[in-house]
C-alpha cells in the first residue's frame, strides 16, 4: 500500500514528539507494519459500504492511519488504549482526520468498552488473558465484523498466545469469514475475522 507524504511527515513527527521515541518506533517494525497491511488486504475484501472502525489496543495508531489511507471507507476511527501514553501519540498519527472530525483517541481497558461500530478489530489478543478476552467478546454487537490478531510469539508480556491457528480459532468464540497465518522472521501472526458466535 501506499503512505503519503503528508501522512508521512505526521508519522514523523509524531514519534519525535513522543515522550519516548525509540519505544514509540517498536510500532513501525516490519513485521508489525506487514501485519497490519496483511489486515487491511483482507478487510478490505469484506467491507462494501462505508464503516465506523473502532481499533482495541490501537497502541500508537498506525493501524488507524494505514486504514485511512486504504481503500477501505472508513468515516470514523476510535482507537482505544489503555496505555496514557498512545493517546497524544496516535491523536498527532492521525491529525488529519482528527482535525476532519473522522479520527478519536481514547484512554481505557478495551474490557470496559461496549462497542457499536460496524467493524471492531483488536490486534492485541495475546495481550489479554482468556477471561478478559471472554468479557471484551461479550460486549461486542452481533452484527459487527470482528477482526482479531494474536502471535506464537513467548515473551513475558504475551499473556495468552496461541501456537496453532487451531487454538486462536477455540481461543476466540467467531462464526468466521476468514482464516490465515502469516509467516513473519520471529513468529508466526494469525488472523481471523468473523461475527460473535453467541
Ligand atoms: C504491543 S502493543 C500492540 C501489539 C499488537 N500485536 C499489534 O501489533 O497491534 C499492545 C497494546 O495493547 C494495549 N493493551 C493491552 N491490554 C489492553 C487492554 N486491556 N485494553 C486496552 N489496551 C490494551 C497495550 O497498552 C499496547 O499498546
Amino acid at each position: 500500500m501506499q503512505i503519503d507524504t503528508e501522512h508521512l511527515h505526521h508519522w514523523m513527527r509524531a514519534i519525535r514528539n513522543s515522550n519516548d521515541p525509540m519505544r514509540t518506533m517498536d510500532a513501525f517494525w516490519r513485521g508489525q507494519i506487514l501485519s497490519k497491511e496483511w489486515l487491511i488486504d483482507n478487510l478490505d475484501e469484506l467491507v462494501h459500504a462505508s464503516v465506523s472502525v473502532d481499533i482495541h489496543g490501537g497502541w500508537v495508531g498506525t493501524l488507524a492511519s494505514m486504514l485511512f489511507q486504504s481503500n477501505v471507507p472508513c468515516h470514523f476511527i476510535r482507537s482505544v488504549d489503555i496505555d496514557p501514553e498512545c493517546e497524544e501519540i496516535a491523536c498527532n498519527m492521525n491529525q488529519i482526520e482528527l482535525e476532519q472530525g473522522k479520527f478519536r483517541a481514547i484512554t481505557a481497558d478495551m474490557c470496559d468498552i461496549r462497542s457499536d461500530a460496524d467493524v471492531v478489530i483488536n490486534t492485541s489478543c495475546e495481550h489479554i488473558t482468556q477471561d478478559q478476552y471472554d468479557m471484551w467478546l461479550s460486549g461486542m454487537p452481533i452484527n459487527s465484523i470482528i477482526v482479531l490478531q494474536s502471535n506464537n510469539y513467548k515473551i513475558p508480556e504475551h499473556v495468552r498466545i496461541a501456537t496453532t491457528l487451531e487454538e486462536f480459532k477455540q481461543q476466540s468464540h467467531l462464526k468466521l469469514l476468514f482464516a490465515g497465518e502469516l509467516d513473519l522472521p520471529l513468529y508466526k501472526r494469525w488472523m481471523l475475522i468473523g461475527t460473535p458466535d453467541v
